[in-house]
């Protein structure tokens, strides 16, 4: 992996307008901050350590397909689209920060998706049915056939799911290349934390620093993953109803003479929790996660690292004899419906990227297109309609008492 460039901080005279400016850089900030800065616009990106965030503990398993849940058949087709887009956002990416495209981890490598018994192959039994529905490619093997295609696989596996459409990517380069890329666009670096969103005249002028330094955009982005619903300023019909919901992921590394100890992604259901592991070509191996609401919390405890071993242990066996090298948590930025928060809201000036949940990683490309397009236009694209934020905040079926017109947003003087 290249070392990552620093980025071009403000000096702290600095406080030019900007078109934009976006709050977080984590990897959803970035890429906003990116391509809108590629349109044209002049971007800031405020956050004390850019660059870090939920996408520094995830996998970066691009599982639109094995990742599939019921009900949420309209974030599987921004899904499926996002997926679709990163070729080609890799290479873009990867020439603009001055990368190989190898240099970002992407891995067209695919997903076995395996059960253990037959609570394990009753649950991928009903999820091939719902890919089946859903017109989505999957192909059921024995396990055999998993065993010949993955000889690390416990014996005792009894079938499974081939996905090759489910792709991979390593999250820490992608970020990394985003930061270069961001800076060689222009993006300027507020290396702090935003205190408090500013409204004057029902609308979004900017934010004020924790040193109490004043940046005024022509819009405001809140892109800072679990944390957007806490930024004090923020009127209350338009925060980002967004959770933290806590994962913990291991790090292992597979020493040369075991290799290749998997080829592909591999993932099962053990006891109703997820785990997976997502072999890199540089030998890592990323096994997770744990699924916690227990707010703001991210120690790494002892049942999840041990839940998680005992489980891939079931999985793959052989994963015992490799050095563990890295356990952390970080926390996904959970929404009610599991689906992202995109463009603007009702107050003017304010747009949203946040609320990406599982699938923050798979939904990079994508995100940067649809928020580069809403603050430029003011309008959503269509594939991107269904994630408004005002779908949890329009007025349902029943009139509002109060037309929300006459509401106004203003701060009032304490
Ligand atoms: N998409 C994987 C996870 O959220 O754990």
């Amino acid at each position: 992996m290249q070392p990552r460039t620093p980025p071009c901080t403000a000096p702290a005279e600095s406080q030019t307008p900007t078109d934009v400016l976006v709050v977080g850089g984590g990897i959803i900030g970035l890429v906003t901050a990116w391509r809108s800065a590629q349109r044209g616009l002049s971007v800031a990106v405020v956050d004390p350590e850019p660059g870090g965030g939920a996408a520094q503990v995830a996998a970066g398993m691009l599982a639109a397909v094995t990742e599939l849940h019921h009900g949420e058949q309209t974030l599987l087709a921004l899904n499926l689209e996002s997926a679709r887009r990163y070729p080609d956002f890799a290479a873009e990416l990867a020439a603009a920060s001055g990368r190989e495209v190898g240099d970002l981890g992407y891995r067209a490598c695919g997903t076995l998706a395996v059960a253990l018994d037959s609570d394990d192959r009753a649950h991928l039994r009903e999820l091939h049915a719902l890919q089946r529905r859903s017109g989505l490619e999957s192909e059921w093997l024995s396990g055999r056939e998993c065993r010949r295609l993955e000889p690390m696989l416990a014996p005792g596996v009894r079938g499974g799911l081939r996905v090759d459409g489910d792709h991979q990517i390593d999250p820490r380069r992608l970020t990394a290349a985003l930061l270069v890329a961001c800076e060689r666009a222009g993006v300027i670096f507020h290396r702090a934390w935003a205190e408090r969103l500013s409204v004057v005249r029902d609308r979004a002028r900017g934010v004020v620093l924790g040193d109490g330094t004043d940046l005024h955009a022509g819009q405001v982005v809140l892109a800072a993953g679990s944390l957007s619903g806490r930024l004090a300023g923020v009127p209350e019909a338009v925060l980002p109803s967004v959770r933290p919901v806590k994962g913990q992921v291991l790090r292992l590394t597979v020493p040369k003479a075991y290799a290749p100890f998997l080829s592909r992604t591999v993932r099962a259901v053990v006891r109703g929790g997820a785990v997976y592991l997502v072999p890199r070509e540089n030998g890592e191996l990323v096994v997770g996660a744990t699924s916690e609401e227990l707010g703001w919390d991210t120690t790494v405890t002892a049942g999840g690292v041990y839940e998680l071993l005992r489980d891939a242990h079931e999985l793959v066996p052989g994963i015992t004899e490799l050095p563990l090298t890295e356990t952390r948590a970080g926390l996904r930025p959970g929404s009610p419906d599991n689906a992202p928060l995109l463009g603007p809201t009702r107050l003017p000036g304010l747009q949203l990227a946040t609320g990406h949940y599982r699938n923050g990683v798979l939904l990079t490309p994508l995100t940067g297109d649809v928020m580069a397009h809403a603050l430029t236009t003011g309008e959503l694209p269509d594939e991107a309609r269904p994630f408004t934020p005002r779908r949890f905040t329009e007025p349902p079926l029943v009139p509002p008492t109060q037309p929300f017109a006459t509401q106004s947003f203003t701060e009032q003087p304490a």
